[in-house]
């Protein structure tokens, strides 16, 4: 299936004799925990310039509260680990690269402490929580519900402490520089400097994930699908774009920021209850609140719609050190007037992961040469048409550093130093009406919300997709020289990519609901597969093995 539309093959105007140019070894793009530990394994191996939009900690990362899955405990094992992984994931798992993931995840955790990764600890021995499709307690964490911060903090002094990685805060990322065929930096923009080109032997990127693209998310301000949508546009095939992780509980009171209300609530015992005080979770599965995250989201959008009411309700009076378990969980109750020993917490779900992401091969190479991809903006295959709990910051630890010694030996093979090409990219402006950003921003959020959320039908994706396309003709089509722009450019490529990923997968599979097909077609699994041909879209249904 090819689709014709708006796409261009870079956003913005530049051209080498006017731009600032840095060359390096490695560029790494993201500060995330994928993105860190890419850094800090290429950096055995030469010279790393880490970039990221905002501050270092401006992360998905540094907002994760329930923890890192990894097999650690004496009654666990990474065979234990690989089966829930395995059995949640929807039938759509890369089956070697899960096994990789609970392989050296242990080993990875093992680095993190031992540069001053504080994780909590019961009697000297770590701490385990329980989530939703584990089949034992094997969540570390610290600091209670503030793991991704004590994360962040342990990355960024790790980072500092690397004298060969230079940091490039407030830089972002316009679009991969390719020629050819081959990825050799990026074009990037920054407060100070304007306009830079990056030049790179190998580009790592670690962008990151696509929440902002829905009214109601998890996911911090950053979460702007840049990586995805500067990947498309460099060719990168992408993988399975429509299944995106809905989180069952976010705290929903109008007005206020999304917070996520960790799962690890539910998994200390918390009831999941409507406003009647039922624990409609009973009726729908043997696992009641932890159940897997898609069949929890999914039950709580349909009893919301069949009891036509905003809201459901953690329930958390009956457990005893609630505060001194998630003292960032309950300082925010606190600030909204909801003391969680007596009151119950209002919540909703939420967009939460992007699972879909570029194609990445076991070593994290992309079909582009000199590209390699980790994190939330790669689809290595390890969270299949679902992901379980926690396996994510575990998938940036092992990911990233298999991505940074895939780099770093690319790299050194590669004898010819990074350099400067002449490249210019210069398009007639268009002069067709003048742009409001935010206000497309909420309408994309709203229409993505309502349309392709939790529950999709082929009707409501063809009228988004007709919408979005309407958009995109006068959106597109500017040169815009600002990242806030550019981020409303991302976003809307993105949505349309999302949208036509998820009319092409006409069955429901994990994440990802149709109810006009809603069970799994029989036969093989298949993946979704997208990638810009010179100005057209191709979306189309690949066997299992497509990386590339
Ligand atoms: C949570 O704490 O519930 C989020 C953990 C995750 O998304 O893996």
């Amino acid at each position: 299936m090819t689709n014709t539309s708006d796409n261009r093959r870079y956003i913005t105007n530049f051209g080498s004799l006017q731009a600032g140019h840095v060359l390096t070894d490695i560029l790494v793009i993201g500060s995330g925990v994928a993105g860190s530990s890419a850094a800090i394994e290429a950096t055995k191996f030469g010279r790393v310039t880490l970039m990221t939009k905002g501050a270092f900690r401006d992360s998905a990362t540094a907002t994760a509260q329930g923890g890192i899955a990894v097999a650690s405990a004496p009654d666990d094992s990474p065979k234990l680990h690989y089966d829930d992984t395995m059995r949640v994931g929807g039938g759509l798992n890369v089956p070697a690269a899960v096994d990789l993931l609970v392989k050296q995840g242990p080993a990875r955790i093992e680095a993190l402490l031992s540069w001053g990764w504080q994780a909590d600890r019961d009697n000297g021995t770590l701490a385990r929580g329980r989530e939703a499709g584990h089949s034992l307690s094997r969540i570390l964490h610290a600091a209670g519900d503030q793991t991704g911060r004590i994360l962040a903090e342990t990355l960024y002094e790790k980072v500092q402490t690397e004298a060969r990685v230079r940091l490039f805060e407030n830089c972002f990322l316009i679009d991969l520089i390719t020629v050819d065929g081959r990825c050799l930096g990026a074009v990037t923009y920054h407060q100070k400097y304007g306009h830079q080109l990056i030049w790179a032997k190998q580009t790592i990127l670690a962008s990151g994930g696509c929440g902002q693209i829905w009214r109601e998310t998890t996911n911090p301000p950053c979460a702007t699908a840049d990586g995805v949508a500067v990947a498309f546009r460099a060719g990168a095939l992408l993988r399975d774009m429509e299944m995106v992780q809905f989180h069952p509980t976010t705290l929903y009171i109008a007005g206020a920021g999304r917070a996520l209300i960790s799962e690890a609530v539910r998994g200390e015992g918390a009831y999941l209850v409507d406003a009647d005080g039922y624990r409609f979770m009973a009726e729908v599965h043997p696992d009641g609140e932890l159940a897997p995250r898609d069949i929890v989201s999914r039950a709580i959008h349909d009893h919301l719609t069949k009891t036509r009411t905003t809201c459901a309700y953690l329930d958390v009076r009956h457990i005893r050190h609630f505060a001194q378990r998630f003292p960032f969980i309950s300082e925010l109750c606190h600030n909204f007037q909801i003391d969680p020993a007596h009151d119950l917490i209002p919540i909703r779900p939420s967009a939460h992961y992007m699972i879909g992401g570029v194609a990445v091969d076991l070593q994290g190479a992309s079909n582009l040469d000199g590209l390699l991809c980790c994190g939330e903006v790669a689809s290595t295959g390890v969270h299949g048409a679902n992901r379980l709990a926690s396996n994510s910051l575990l998938e940036g630890l092992v990911f990233g550093a298999i991505c940074g010694e895939t780099a770093g030996n690319r790299a050194t093979k590669n004898s010819q130093p990074a350099r400067i090409i002449d490249l210019v990219e210069d398009r007639p402006r268009s002069v067709r009406t003048e742009l409001d950003l935010p206000d497309i921003d909420n309408s994309l959020r709203s229409v993505m919300w309502r349309n392709v959320g939790i529950v999709r039908s082929k009707d409501r994706l063809n009228e988004t997709k007709d919408i979005l396309g309407f958009w995109a003709h006068y959106v597109l089509d500017k040169t815009l020289n600002s990242p806030a722009g550019w981020q409303t450019q991302n976003k809307l490529t993105v949505a349309r990519i999302v949208t036509q990923s998820a009319l092409a997968r006409n069955e429901s599979r994990g994440v990802h609901f149709r109810s006009d097909a809603p069970a799994i077609t029989p036969g093989k699994p298949y993946h979704v597969l997208v990638k810009q041909i010179g100005q057209e879209t191709s979306v189309e249904r690949g066997p299992l093995e497509t990386t590339s």
